[in-house]
């Protein structure tokens, strides 16, 4: 078993390749608020952690305190650190990620991180997660994904399957073995799924 909350510690490295990918996420996050249409911005993270990529970025960009949301953390420890870092707009849910239901009420989101997730799953639940993003989105959304580049590489197959699903890459970038991928849905919005399995980590 992985433990999620010793994954977090590279993060408190600068020089790590986990912080690397780290800001990578995070200046995708501060681009999607950018790019928001002026009023409420919606945000839904599955498999947030501390909600360490979220968090300071909301904490010092023009838009954060116009982005209301949810962070959905399995491990109860670590969703309690969300929960004591976040602002009383994002809240910080104790749960599985991999159905649809904790996302009921958040979706579809304004800005919508997949991070962490999908170097943890089977390549099926990856494409299933993808195929769902039109439900998860809401049209004009970003999407912020990220994968390890370790053979056999994923990343090609993902890119095509947001692709598949409606959403136009707008960056895709390498930062040591990791890559962090951003996208917006420029189709419409889906209906969400009740409870629908999404994914399940391998450990
Ligand atoms: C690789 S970490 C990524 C954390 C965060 N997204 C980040 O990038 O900093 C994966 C996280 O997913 C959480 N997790 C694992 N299975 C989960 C599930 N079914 N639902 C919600 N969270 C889950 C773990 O506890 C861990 O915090």
């Amino acid at each position: 078993m992985t433990d999620w909350k010793r994954w977090h510690d590279p993060y408190d490295d600068p020089q790590s390749p986990l912080s690397g990918r780290l800001r990578a996420v995070q200046h995708q996050i501060g681009f999607a608020l950018d790019r928001a249409a002026p009023g409420p911005v919606r945000l839904l993270s599955l498999c947030a952690g501390e909600g360490r990529d979220v968090l300071p970025v909301l904490a010092e960009h023009p838009r954060g305190a116009d982005v209301t949301g949810r962070l959905v953390e399995l491990d109860p420890g670590l969703c309690a650190a969300a929960r004591s870092a976040a602002p009383p707009a994002i809240e910080a849910v104790q749960g599985d990620a991999g159905t649809t239901a904790l996302c009921a009420g958040a979706a579809p989101a304004d800005v919508l991180l997949l991070c962490g997730i999908f170097g943890n799953i089977p390549d099926a639940d990856v494409a299933r997660t993808v195929a769902a993003t039109p439900s998860l989105l809401a049209t004009g959304g970003t999407v912020i994904w990220t994968r390890h580049t370790w053979a056999p590489d994923l990343t090609p197959l993902v890119r095509a399957w947001f692709f598949e699903a409606g959403v136009e890459a707008i960056s895709f970038v390498t930062a040591g073995r990791w890559a962090v991928g951003a996208g917006v849905l420029r189709t419409a919005s889906m209906p969400l799924e009740a409870h629908a399995r999404l994914f399940a980590f391998n450990r």
